[in-house]
């Protein structure tokens, strides 16, 4: 027998295998599709390795705006291969869509790598997210309705149909009516809804399917064969950490795990392969739909802020609630991905506030935590402490150098690297590419 050593398997001899990870350290929208784009540039992969179209990422290449929910912010070079990964769920129909957009703004998609073990977003999981939302009344979450948590649910559950579903229809068809019988009976007589049909289902996505065909991959071994050849993978989070199902403010999340070990879950790469952690961090808290927030800001101030940062969603529109930075959070992003650095985006919004606060640490009777407590109904009722920290008050949207920043634009950059104790290497000023200072 032939034993082939591969670096995969044995240990890499002191070689460099080098995978980075991007993930949000908020609620998700931190600019992580603007920090991959950037970060894109020298490397050959860039893979999404979780959530689905419930994400959206907006980049801005001169004139060009470029909004992407599915498809990986590195898609704008030649260069790159993108890839959606086992750990993502995807909407067929959406997906195609969005191809035909890039494809209509002159981009190339034909690099598009996708894993035949990715899960498929399916009518009824449309239908279920929007009706348990409605029936959870005060109680709901929020959600984009892009049917995530419903896939997710199936698939934990082991009755999802994947995407190599779609290339075995008679398998495709034998699951699909196995699990609608279910589905069916819960959306009629639970929710008083239509039933939906399995042949009406089987040939919208057989129309799929055939369109999908020349993307379809074996991205497992596409990865780890680039890491052997010594290439460069970047692995883009959707959503952010607060939002992860495991470490977020749960029940206020999303169904999957954008934390930097949901790279590896969702990617069938190991933990040795991981060289850096790059936290994107915004230089304030945004967060959209329900849930705890404890430095929102519900005033003039907060207004200002929706304002002043666009913050409005890319996916659903809606407005972005906002608060000051939050290092409490900031410290326990930094623990639970093992950030190696952060890239600090929207730096330029702050030069609207003649003073800012940064919330070091929360208050709830007597007690002061430093650290994100262990116990819900605490962060619930939380108080944030602050610091409060001189405001700049000038335009810093053409600043190249970190050096000719405002002094107390530094002092704000210095103060949130001390207190979230991660090193920040990188400072965004502003949507574009050249909007950006590197830091050591
Ligand atoms: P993502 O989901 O993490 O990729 O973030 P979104 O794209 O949903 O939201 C971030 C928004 O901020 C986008 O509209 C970006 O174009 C924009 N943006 C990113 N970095 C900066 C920055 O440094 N300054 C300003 N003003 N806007 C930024
Ligand atoms: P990006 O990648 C911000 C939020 C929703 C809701 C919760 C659950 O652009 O940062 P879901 O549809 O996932 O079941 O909704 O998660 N949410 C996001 N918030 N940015 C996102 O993605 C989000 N994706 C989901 O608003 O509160
Ligand atoms: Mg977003």
């Amino acid at each position: 027998m032939r034993v082939v050593r591969t670096n995969a398997g044995t240990g890499n001899g002191g070689q460099q295998m080098p995978a980075h990870v991007i993930v949000g350290t908020q609620w998700g929208d931190e600019g992580k599709g603007k920090a991959t784009d950037l970060l894109a540039d020298d490397v050959q992969y860039v893979v999404r390795y979780q959530g689905g179209n419930n994400a959206g990422h907006t980049i801005v290449v001169g004139e060009q705006v470029l909004k992407l929910h599915l498809v990986p912010s590195g898609v704008l070079y030649p260069h790159v291969t993108p890839v959606i990964a086992d750990g993502v769920v995807l909407d067929p129909g959406v997906l195609l869509e969005e191809l035909d957009t890039l494809v209509g703004q002159g981009i190339d998609v034909s690099k598009l790598r996708i894993s035949g073990n990715a899960h498929l977003i399916m009518p009824y999981h449309l239908e279920l997210d929007r009706v348990t939302e409605r029936w959870l009344g005060r109680q709901r979450l929020g959600t984009t309705k892009r049917g995530i948590g419903p896939t997710y649910a199936d698939k934990a559950a082991r009755v999802g149909l994947r995407v190599q579903d779609l290339y075995d229809m008679k398998i495709f068809r034998q699951k699909l009516d196995a699990v609608l019988r279910e589905k069916n009976a819960i959306l009629t007589r639970v929710y008083n809804r239509l039933p939906l049909k399995a042949a009406d289902i089987e040939t919208e996505y057989a129309v799929y399917a055939e369109r999908l065909r020349p993307y379809i991959a074996d991205t497992g071994s596409l990865l780890h064969e680039a890491l052997e050849r010594d290439e460069t993978v970047l692995l883009e989070g959707a959503q952010g950490t607060l939002l992860d199902l495991d470490h977020g403010t749960y029940p206020f999340v999303t169904s999957s795990n954008p934390v930097a070990g949901g790279a590896l879950t969702g990617t069938g790469l190991g933990p040795r392969h991981i060289d850096r952690v790059i936290g994107i961090t915004k230089a304030y808290v945004t967060r959209v739909g329900s849930g705890p927030f404890p430095t929102e800001l519900d005033d003039d101030t907060g207004e200002r802020m929706v304002q002043v940062g666009g913050e409005f969603g890319t996916t659903t529109g809606r407005r972005r609630r906002v608060g000051w930075f939050d290092a409490v959070l900031a410290r326990y992003a930094a623990r639970v991905n093992g950030l190696t650095e952060h890239f600090l985006t929207k730096l330029d919004v702050l030069s609207a506030f003649p003073t800012l606060r940064v919330c070091h640490a929360y208050r709830l009777h007597d007690e002061e935590y430093e650290h994100f407590p262990p116990h819900q109904s605490i962060f619930h009722r939380a108080r944030p402490v602050y610091t409060e920290l001189d405001g700049w008050g000038e335009d810093i949207g053409d600043v190249r150098d970190f050096a000719a920043l405002p002094k107390a634009a530094q002092a704000y950059v210095d103060a949130i690297e001390e207190l979230s104790g991660v090193p920040i290497r990188y400072v965004s000023v502003g949507p574009g590419r050249e909007q950006t200072l590197g830091r050591g």
